[in-house]
């Protein structure tokens, strides 16, 4: 079985691969990835040299290179977690967003009509369905929740789904999409909240939480989305979206306490910071799909979870060090600076 996994120089991507190698070590991997800021080569230093494993630099959204890459490997199973990932950066540009996350995904479908596909799964997020209120604790996202987006990114991201959804009706396509919840885990980039407050707390820089901090996200330990795609794609059934999250709900400014209350650093630092426009209140998905067609169930607990992060960025300075030094420190500038 050959697979394609787009945006594997990512964060949930390596993640997938790392999961991948060792669950399924008869599995060929090819990695396309264009490299964006947010991909690193160096994250998958651990499979480089595996002889079922490779490496392809390449820009989704151009259609002759996917081709031809398409044309000599002939995937079996392509898994795109390709994207333009962060919301704040969609809401400064959101042309690139479009660019991968819905172009990106055509020309994907359009090789995979072409050369033919054993599956397409679509790596999509819970903000396709916007958010719910706070006073409301008894609503959650299913997959019938409808689409009804605040940002640029999760704009990008529906419009994806929307699309994997036509090749599937019109031509046929053998697609999977599953929705999940914010992941947190090792190799996240630093602009994310759960590592920008690890290294802004080690390095005693205020930590800027948006508004008043009450925002909540149902957050995922990234292994157990990875399982939950490999279990999907395990399955038979096609043109299924599936939600993907562990009731795990958790208000961001409980989350940056928490994190200085493990790292020893004073709350003190904590900096409330001009709200992000359309700031998504609330995030909770309703797993009983998965959980009673495929018996998927999260097996990190989030107090678990969240020291083995901390634990992870504790011990790869090296990995985030280099990032926080580089042109990053422009765009923190520009996004932080004057908030
Ligand atoms: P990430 O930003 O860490 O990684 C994205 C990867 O895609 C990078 O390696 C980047 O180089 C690559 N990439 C970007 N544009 C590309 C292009 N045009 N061609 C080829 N490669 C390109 O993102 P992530 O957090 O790992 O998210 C992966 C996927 O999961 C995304 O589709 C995202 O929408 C989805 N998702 C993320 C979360 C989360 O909490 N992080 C939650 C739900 C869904
Ligand atoms: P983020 O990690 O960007 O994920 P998403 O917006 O996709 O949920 O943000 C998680 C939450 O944390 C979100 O409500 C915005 C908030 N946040 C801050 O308060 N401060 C920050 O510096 C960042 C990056 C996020």
């Amino acid at each position: 079985m050959k697979f394609f996994v787009t945006g594997g120089a990512g964060f949930i991507g390596s993640n997938f691969i790392f999961y991948m190698e060792k669950k399924h070590p008869e599995y060929e991997i090819i990695c396309l990835d264009k490299l964006t800021y947010a991909g690193n080569l160096a994250t998958l230093a651990p499979v480089m040299e595996k002889q079922n494993f490779k490496f392809v630099r390449v820009d989704i959204a151009d259609r002759e290179a996917v081709s031809s890459i398409f044309e000599v490997e002939k995937p079996d199973v392509v898994v795109n977690f390709a994207a333009e990932s962060h919301v704040d950066r969609s809401i400064e540009d959101p042309g690139v967003f479009l660019q991968t996350n819905v172009i990106g995904t055509q020309v994907l479908l359009d090789a995979c009509r072409k050369y033919g596909i054993r599956r397409y799964h679509q790596v999509s997020t819970d903000e396709v369905y916007g958010d719910l209120p706070l006073d409301r604790p008894d609503l959650f996202f299913t997959e019938q929740t409808p689409l009804h987006t605040s940002s640029p990114y999760s704009a990008s991201k529906a419009s994806a789904d929307l699309l994997c959804n036509a090749y599937h009706r019109t031509y046929g396509l053998p697609i999977t999409i599953s929705r999940c919840s914010n992941n947190y885990g090792p190799y996240q980039f630093p602009e994310k909240l759960i590592p920008l407050m690890i290294a802004n707390a080690l390095a005693d820089k205020p930590l800027p939480v948006y508004g008043q901090g009450l925002n909540v996200r149902d957050w995922l330990y990234v292994e157990d989305h990875c399982a939950a795609i490999d279990l999907i794609l395990e399955q038979e059934e096609i043109g299924q979206v599936y939600n993907i999250g562990g009731h795990n709900e958790m208000r961001n400014i409980d989350i940056v306490k928490l994190i200085c209350k493990a790292l020893d650093k004073p709350e003190g630092l904590i900096t409330y910071v001009t709200d992000r426009k359309g700031h998504d209140m609330r995030y909770a998905i309703d797993p009983t799909f998965i959980h009673e067609k495929l018996g998927w169930l999260p097996e990190t607990k989030f107090e678990d979870g969240i020291q083995k992060t901390i634990q992870w960025y504790l011990d790869h300075r090296d990995w985030w060090e280099e990032i926080v030094s580089g042109a990053y420190q422009t765009y923190y500038e520009r996004m932080y600076g004057n908030r």
